[in-house]
């Protein structure tokens, strides 16, 4: 099997990147080698391979940029994955990309189903929206996995800014009215390459079959303010800290460019159901992440 990696350098497609090579032949892909941006680089580059599998790890994840970069975010986001998807379908490759709790209001209080009616309240949500429906539109064996709160020790992350702040304050204010699911990122390349393991002799006729959308997050749920205060416990260099207090705090006291929905729990007993996979707890996740 012959695996298109796009986007290898995020916190997902660095993942990948340990995961995917006993699958088979493994192209990876970073921006240097194919920016997403390029709709005719991306056609090209796909037809010159012609890999059974392309997974797409790249998007425009600037959630705040995204509000005065709208064309960027929307070639990235929106148009990109819909022509990964098209070449796909013609050349009877599998597809696989990622979507976001983002595509909700937050309006709930129950973990959002794939059935729920979006409302996304950012342009970074609409793009990842229109991604999805353009991927839909494209037909071919596709997987949408909508993910939450992707986290990793590596780059920019929630936790790698939590441990930064940590150092340097002694009263960290986050805010506890943002409810969510956080995801390693290690578990979602994991789980997702469980899916392609399990059915790789028959993936293309498989995702024919249950392609579609499927939510895929860390399990249990929790406050950015309660997730702030784990990897504060988990740190391993704790005699680093500065931090005395955390403060719970409310998203109206921290202003920010793009909106973000208050309650974004997905609910994964599609995927759960469909794959017999069940995603790692988000607390024990981050534990082992922090402690490797
Ligand atoms: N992070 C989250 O909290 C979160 C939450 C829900 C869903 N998701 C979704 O999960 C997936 C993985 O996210 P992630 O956290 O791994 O994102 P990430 O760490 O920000 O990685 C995104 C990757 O996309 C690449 N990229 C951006 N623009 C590109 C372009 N024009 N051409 C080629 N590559 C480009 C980036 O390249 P550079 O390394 O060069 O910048 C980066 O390597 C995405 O679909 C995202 O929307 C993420």
């Amino acid at each position: 099997m012959k695996t298109v990696l796009i986007g290898k350098n995020g916190q997902l497609g660095w993942e990948f990147q340990r995961t995917l090579p006993p699958l088979g032949e493994v192209v990876s892909l970073g921006r240097d080698e194919l920016d997403v941006a390029d709709h005719h680089a991306v056609q090209k580059t796909l037809i010159e391979l012609r890999p059974n599998l392309i997974i797409n790890a790249s998007a425009y994840t600037d959630v705040d940029l995204a509000e005065t970069q709208i064309e960027l975010a929307m070639g990235i986001n929106a148009i990109a994955p819909g022509v990964m998807a098209e070449i796909a379908r013609k050349t009877n490759a599998v597809f696989i990309h990622y979507s976001t709790d983002y595509v909700f209001d937050g309006k709930h209080n129950t973990p959002y189903t794939e059935n729920d009616p979006t409302n996304p309240l950012n342009i970074y949500g609409k793009s990842k929206l229109m991604g999805e429906e353009n991927i839909k539109q494209a037909g071919g064996a596709y997987l949408i996995l909508r993910t939450s709160w992707v986290y990793s020790l590596r780059g920019n992350s929630f936790v790698n800014k939590v441990l930064g702040w940590a150092r340097k304050n002694k009263t960290l204010k986050i805010v506890s009215d943002q409810v969510s699911s956080p995801t390693w990122a290690r578990m979602l390349a994991e789980t997702t390459t469980q899916v392609i393991t399990t059915n790789k002799a028959n993936l293309l006729d498989i995702l024919r079959e249950s392609c579609g959308i499927y939510h895929l997050a860390g399990s249990g749920h929790t406050s950015r303010y309660e997730w702030a205060k784990r990897i504060i416990a988990n740190d391993p260099n704790r005699t680093e800290q500065l931090v005395q207090t955390i403060e719970p705090a409310l998203s109206v006291d921290f202003p920010t460019l793009a909106t973000r929905p208050l309650f974004s729990v997905l609910s994964c007993e599609k995927f759960t159901g469909t794959f017999d996979l069940r995603p790692q707890n988000w607390e024990y996740a981050l534990q082992q992440a922090m402690t490797e």
